[in-house]
């Protein structure tokens, strides 16, 4: 089966390209499933039930989360009451919403699990302790199992990466919003690459307004990052083949549909 992935939607831009192109890439591609990153979907900070409602009309089947879950308030009154929501599995015990889900697809089980890592972000729960029990869980069910691993250090992915090679069907990095080049099939058989990159302003820093950045680099003042709402857009993905029986990798290729070049798929 193939899983389209879309990396962290950020504001109405991001948002205008989900609804734009996710049902162009899935009549392209034919994905089976199709899982978007949503933490920064509402204004850059977190997702509301009806954004969130909007990507499953698009054609999303899941839709993951990272260390903006909780900045929109909202979350809390539907999390718990969606199966299609997915946050870092690795937040303290009793917090709302799974780190795993399973969804059915083609008859077929399909494991999402998400976690967020340690290095240069918030302490949590060590995520390789949390994602090793989920990946166990999930292999009772299952062997096509993705891991949205929500980490800002390249290390920490790659880590992940090799840690899960063979249990797991792809380890894919997001949250620095920049897509990588690294694509690749580990030895074992699980697909993985650093970031998938992000989903909306394109003239910006990290679809943020460059101008409210560059003023917080020159000043150290507190300024508040805004996402514009106008000027080009980028959707950032990737596309896995995965294999039904085994739930090994076949490939994984790198999308990227920017105004400058339409359709970039390596
Ligand atoms: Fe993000
Ligand atoms: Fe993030």
């Amino acid at each position: 089966m193939k899983l389209l992935f879309i990396g962290d939607v950020v504001g109405s831009l991001g948002r205008e390209m989900v609804t734009e192109y996710l049902p162009k890439l899935k009549s392209k591609y034919q994905p089976a499933f199709t899982i978007v990153n949503g933490e920064n979907a509402a204004s850059g900070r977190g997702i509301t039930e009806k954004i969130y409602k909007q990507f499953l009309q698009d054609g999303a089947n899941m839709v993951t989360m990272g260390n903006h879950t909780w900045d929109n308030k909202e979350i809390f009154n539907f999390i718990d009451n969606t199966k299609q929501i997915v946050r870092p599995a690795n937040f303290p015990k009793g917090t709302p919403g799974k780190g795993l889900v399973f969804a059915s697809v083609h008859g077929k089980e399909i494991a999402i699990i998400n976690a967020q890592g340690r290095t240069f972000m918030p302490p949590l729960d060590d995520p390789f302790l949390v994602v090793d029990e989920l990946v166990e869980e999930a292999k009772k069910r299952t062997s096509i199992i993705f891991v949205d691993f929500h980490a800002e250090a390249t290390s920490e992915k790659q880590a992940m990466g090799w840690f899960l090679d063979g249990k797991v069907s792809a380890v894919i990095g997001t949250h620095t919003h920049v897509q990588t080049a690294d694509n690749r099939i580990l030895p074992k058989g699980t697909a993985f690459m650093c970031d998938v990159g992000m989903t909306g302003p394109y003239d910006e820093v990290l679809g943020m307004s460059k101008e409210s950045v560059i003023k917080r680099f020159q000043t150290s003042l507190p300024v508040r990052f805004e996402v514009p709402k106008t000027g080009r857009k980028v959707l950032s993905g990737c596309l896995i083949e995965i294999s039904d029986k085994t739930g090994e990798a076949k490939s994984i290729q790198r999308i990227l549909i920017n105004e400058d070049h339409q359709f970039i798929a390596e």
